[in-house]
């Protein structure tokens, strides 16, 4: 198999390379003056397997998954795997009032058009791999990666902040050796969530919070504050995928003990690479 590193996760791709010994294709990828997107891969890929790894978050990242995909179609490749660190558009993942766009699906159709399989890293939610019909789609899950990080920290405690990262949380917690366990969230609006009171057995333990994504911080900011209030020791964070939207690693970090992720979004915290778990899904 040979790698087509797109512009979203250079790390990433290079810990790829390093871990399959696949070789990478060149390629040339630049924008026109007007912004438009130009590509071209410069080696010879007719009747090779090749695999592009390319986020689709955010919408320029998508726009270039689709023209590298369609590429390695177009220059006869015998196969082409598209890798998905972060899948943008994974919370839309139904139609919650009517009339709006189930996104979340529209992105796997449009995904789907020019490769043969998808591998997607801790999807928001599990089933957005049933949205793609026409290619076979692989779901990964870094957090027991997360959970040997956590356990290199000596973390008591792994808490998700609600019931959709519980599953999350408890892969996490098998890796690290330790409990876990999850609040309930409420989301009032885009930026403030609530959580209903739980007594946690936390008083003096070293707590490590995990999410899938962490977008403005708000929902690791008041799992914190309930950490803290029970008597938590030291708070850490750790998610998949840190968007850190609007200052929110700036505000997390203020608040934490620490604060890491993994190299699906490449940024400051990025101290995991998803390329252990991706790699043994491409070589199965
Ligand atoms: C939502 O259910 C996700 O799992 C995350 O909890 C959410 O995206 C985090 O968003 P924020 O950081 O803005 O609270």
């Amino acid at each position: 198999m040979k790698l087509i590193s797109g512009s979203s996760n250079p790390n990433l791709s290079g810990h790829l390379l390093d871990l399959m010994g696949a070789p990478i294709v060149e390629a040339e990828i630049r924008r026109f003056p007007d912004g438009e997107l130009y590509a071209r891969i410069v080696d010879d890929i007719s009747g090779e397997d090749v695999c592009v790894v390319q986020s689709t978050y955010p919408d320029d990242n998508a726009l270039e998954f689709l023209i590298l995909t369609q590429l390695a179609q177009d220059l006869g490749a015998a196969s082409v795997t598209g890798v998905i660190p972060y899948f943008g558009y994974a919370r839309q993942d139904r139609v919650f009032k009517a009339g709006e766009s189930f996104t979340a699906r529209t992105m796997a159709r449009h995904i789907q058009m020019a490769v043969d399989r998808v591998v997607c890293v801790n999807l928001h939610k599990e089933a957005i791999t049933e949205e793609f019909t026409d290619a076979r789609c692989t779901h990964v899950s870094v957090m027991p990666h997360i959970g040997e990080f956590m356990k290199q920290h000596d973390i008591q405690y792994i808490l998700a902040p609600d019931k959709g990262a519980a599953e999350y949380a408890r892969q996490a917690a098998e890796a690290a050796g330790c409990e876990y366990t999850n609040l309930e969230k409420k989301r009032l609006d885009g930026r403030t969530v609530s959580m209903a009171p739980k007594d946690l057995d936390v008083k003096g333990k070293k707590v490590c919070i995990i999410d899938d994504i962490i977008a403005t911080g708000g929902t690791i900011l008041r799992a914190s504050q309930a950490l803290r209030e029970q008597g938590a020791e030291s708070v850490f964070a750790c998610c998949a995928h840190g968007l850190f939207t609007g200052g929110g690693r700036k505000m997390l970090e203020k608040h934490l003990d620490g604060l890491y992720s993994t190299d699906t979004i490449e940024n400051p915290t990025s101290s995991i690479s998803a390329a252990a778990a991706i790699a043994d899904a491409l070589l199965k």
